[in-house]
């Protein structure tokens, strides 16, 4: 028998009521109080409790798993009894146990540990049940991607990593040496994607994208997967329709496949259940009104209120935490406790923070000058406002990446459109009609002290059969992160890279 044959998963076991199986797993959890011993143990597909009373057991056996270490590979055949109480709904009874691999003190133990420490242990940390709930939904969301494009006729191209000039504005560019000659890691594979256009009609491409962004926030990555589609004969409103058809159609998959992962998570469902189309549409001007009204500065206060709100009551749970602890008996009541203590004195200073930035945020806003491009802060405010993701059209030419539609009745704004997610995340997809006239291409390129030679060829698009075309990109990590309801896109990559974090 093959090793996949010889076992069971841990997803099929409530098949197998009444059932003697063998699964392999790791350790999870373990204790054992006396004469009985519990396993919790996770073989990528789900958790089950295995129980092992002395009394049944053979004396090897009970000794051989009384002291097992977290996270040690285990051989169980058991019979698998029924459990309403239990999350998968079994129980195994334990007749035999196989060591595969001992582990000794593994680092990851039920108590909290600091971001930081998670990080550095990031290839250990990725199985700890959050965080391969967030693999999961990825997974949903990247298949889901696909199966749209797919599904409406749109042909995959991939674009390249190494690149010769910029695509998105040089000061976040990657150099690399090809062989003497500087190229570019991908900051995105639209200009190339153009020129599929004009031979595909619809395409899309899909896969890292490089920025070297100075910004530690809780949106940026220096490498993050982004796919983008691109269409030939296009105007805004086909490609705002597209994209809500788009965001309603994703996050229908997810809340279809991964209710579980997301009860995990401890998301609300109720705010997925409202992403339906229309979505708000708003130009940059009404955003700068809005920034510049009562109503951010209402929300702003008011979210002052709610921070100081919550760090008063934790503050309180702490005070009654540390006598709880004082008077806990059991070693594993306090070590429960002293968790939950530290958990809360790391996030007071968050809250501190955040709450110390928003007399900063309201001054922005507050004096928000028509054209510049929409910071963090101001997104924040405008996403927080709806319960529905948010379009808005029509920035400033001078705050856009070079390639895109001028407007023509109005010259200076272009036929854009970045897409904001609720509950405060802000863009996850930017998207704009392309210049298709070679001469205000050109012109743009200058104003921008772009070199011309290195985009002959992109400009050859404009020669040669131009038409009306445009696209958007998406941020698997941001869109991810806002699903998932993380409040840093870190997690929502198995090994992020951001500045100062390329290890593990
Ligand atoms: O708005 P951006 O820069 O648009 C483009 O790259 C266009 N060429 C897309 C197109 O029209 N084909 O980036 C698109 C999306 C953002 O909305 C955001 O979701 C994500 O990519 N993104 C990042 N995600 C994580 N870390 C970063 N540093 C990101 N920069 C952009
Ligand atoms: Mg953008």
């Amino acid at each position: 028998m093959s090793i996949r044959d010889k076992y069971v998963t841990i997803d099929s076991l409530n098949k197998q009521v009444g059932q003697c199986v063998t699964i392999a797993g790791w350790v999870r959890h373990h204790r054992s109080p006396g004469k009985i011993i519990f396993i919790v143990l996770r073989d990528g597909t789900g958790l089950v409790q295995a129980v092992l009373e002395k009394k049944d057991a053979d004396e090897g056996l009970f000794a051989k798993l009384k002291n097992i270490g977290l996270e040690s590979a285990l051989e169980i055949t058991g019979m698998v009894r029924e459990d309403q109480r239990a999350p998968g709904g079994v129980e195994l009874t334990i007749t035999d146990a196989k060591i595969i691999h001992s582990s000794v003190d593994y680092p990851i133990t039920p108590k909290h540990h600091g971001i930081d420490f998670l990080m550095k242990h990031r290839h250990l940390w990725l199985r700890s049940p959050k965080q391969a709930a967030i693999m999961k939904i990825r997974d949903t969301l990247v298949f889901a991607i696909r199966e749209f494009f797919h599904n409406r006729q749109f042909v995959l191209v991939d674009t390249p990593i190494f690149s010769p000039s910029a695509g998105e504005g040089a000061s976040t560019l990657f150099k690399v040496d090809h062989f003497g000659q500087d190229v570019y890691l991908a900051q995105t594979g639209q200009l190339y994607l153009e020129s599929a256009a004009m031979a595909l009609r619809n395409v899309y491409c899909f896969g890292p994208t490089f920025r070297a962004e100075k910004s530690k926030t809780r949106r940026h990555l220096t490498e993050f997967w982004m796919v983008e589609p691109e269409l030939a004969f296009a105007d805004l409103d086909d490609l705002m329709r597209l994209a809500e058809d788009f965001i309603c159609y994703i996050v229908g998959k997810v809340l279809e496949n991964n209710r579980r992962e997301l009860e995990l998570l401890d998301r609300d469902i109720a705010k997925l259940k409202n992403i339906v189309k229309p979505f708000v549409r708003l130009s940059y001007d009404d955003v700068v009104d809005i920034l510049h009204s009562d109503r951010a500065k209402d929300l702003l206060e008011n979210e002052a209120n709610r921070i100081r709100e919550e760090i008063n009551n934790l503050q309180n749970q702490l005070k009654e935490l540390e006598s709880q602890e004082m008077q806990a008996k059991k070693s594993w009541q306090k070590e429960k406790i002293r968790a939950r203590i530290i958990e809360i004195r790391e996030k007071l200073p968050e809250l501190n923070e955040q709450l110390s930035n928003i007399p900063k945020h309201i001054e922005l806003a507050k004096n928000f000058r028509w054209g510049k491009d929409l910071g963090g802060s101001d997104e924040t405010i405008i996403s927080k406002l709806y319960d529905r993701p948010v379009f808005v059209t029509h920035y400033p030419r001078e705050a856009k990446a070079f390639y895109m539609r001028q407007d023509r009745a109005r010259p200076k704004v272009v036929e854009n459109f970045d897409l904001l997610a609720p509950e405060g995340v802000g863009e996850i997809i930017g998207g704009s009609v392309r210049e298709e006239e070679l001469d205000r291409l050109i012109e743009r390129m200058k104003e921008e002290n772009m070199p011309i030679e290195p985009y002959q060829w992109y400009l050859d698009i404009r020669r040669y059969g131009s038409v009306p075309h445009g696209g958007f990109g998406l941020g698997i990590e941001r869109t991810l992160g806002w699903i998932c309801g993380l409040k840093h896109i870190r997690e929502a990559i198995a090994f992020p890279r951001m500045m100062g974090k390329v290890y593990p």
